[in-house]
C-alpha cells in the first residue's frame, strides 16, 4: 500500500491546520491535517508493531490500532510514516533509522498523528529482529510518556525543527 493512498478527511473537531510532509524516501509530499486535540496515552498498555526491514507495518496490536484511529486493514502493509506528525523533527527519524541499521535500539519520545488528525504522545523503544544473524525487520514497543519529558521533548523539537528551517 502507498502512503498517498491514505489520505484521511479533513477533520471536523478542533482547529484544523493543514501541512505538507516531504517525505525522506521517496521526496514527494502528502498533506495532513492536524488539530490540537490530544488523546491520552491508556494506563497500564503497550502499543506494539512490527514492520519489514523498509518500515512497511506487518504487526500492530489492538491498542495501536484504537489509539491511531486507523483501520487495521489500512495500517497492515502500510509505510510506518503513516504516524509521522508534522512537529517531529526529520532529524529525530534519521537518528532512529541510522540506529537500528547500525544494529543496535533506538528510544525516544514521540509525537504521532491519528488519522483523524489528532496526535498522542508515546515513550517509544525500536529494535531491530535478528535471525541467524541477519535483520528480518523492526519492533517497536511503546510506553505512556512521563509529562515532564513530553514537555522537554516538545522545546527540544520544536528547537530542532526551528534549525532544519521548515516547518515539516
Ligand atoms: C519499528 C518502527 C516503528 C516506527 N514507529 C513510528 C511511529 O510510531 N511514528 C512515526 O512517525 N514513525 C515511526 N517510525 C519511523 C517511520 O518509518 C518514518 O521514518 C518516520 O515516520 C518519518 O518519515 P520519513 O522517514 O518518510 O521522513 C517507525 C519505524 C520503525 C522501523
Amino acid at each position: 500500500m502507498n502512503i498517498h493512498d491514505l489520505q484521511p478527511p479533513r477533520p471536523t473537531g478542533g482547529t484544523v491546520v493543514e501541512k505538507t510532509l516531504h517525505y525522506f524516501n521517496d521526496s514527494t509530499a502528502r498533506t495532513v491535517y492536524v488539530t490540537d486535540i490530544e488523546f491520552p496515552y491508556p494506563d497500564g498498555e503497550l502499543i506494539v508493531s512490527r514492520t519489514d526491514t523498509n518500515g512497511i507495518i506487518t504487526h500492530a496490536n489492538q491498542v495501536f490500532v484504537d489509539i491511531s484511529g486507523w483501520q487495521r486493514e489500512e495500517i497492515i502493509g502500510a509505510p510506518h510514516c503513516i504516524l509521522r506528525h508534522p512537529d517531529m523533527p526529520k532529524a529525530a527519524y534519521a537518528d532512529l533509522w541510522a540506529t537500528i541499521q547500525r544494529g543496535e535500539r533506538w528510544m525516544g519520545y514521540v509525537k504521532n498523528l491519528r488519522k483523524d488528525g489528532g496526535f498522542y504522545w508515546v515513550y517509544a523503544t525500536v529494535l531491530p529482529n535478528i535471525r541467524q544473524g541477519k535483520v528480518i525487520g523492526y519492533s517497536s514497543i511503546r510506553r505512556k510518556p512521563c509529562r515532564n519529558q513530553v514537555a522537554e521533548a516538545e522545546a527540544l523539537y520544536a528547537a530542532m525543527r526551528a534549525q532544519e528551517g521548515s516547518h515539516v
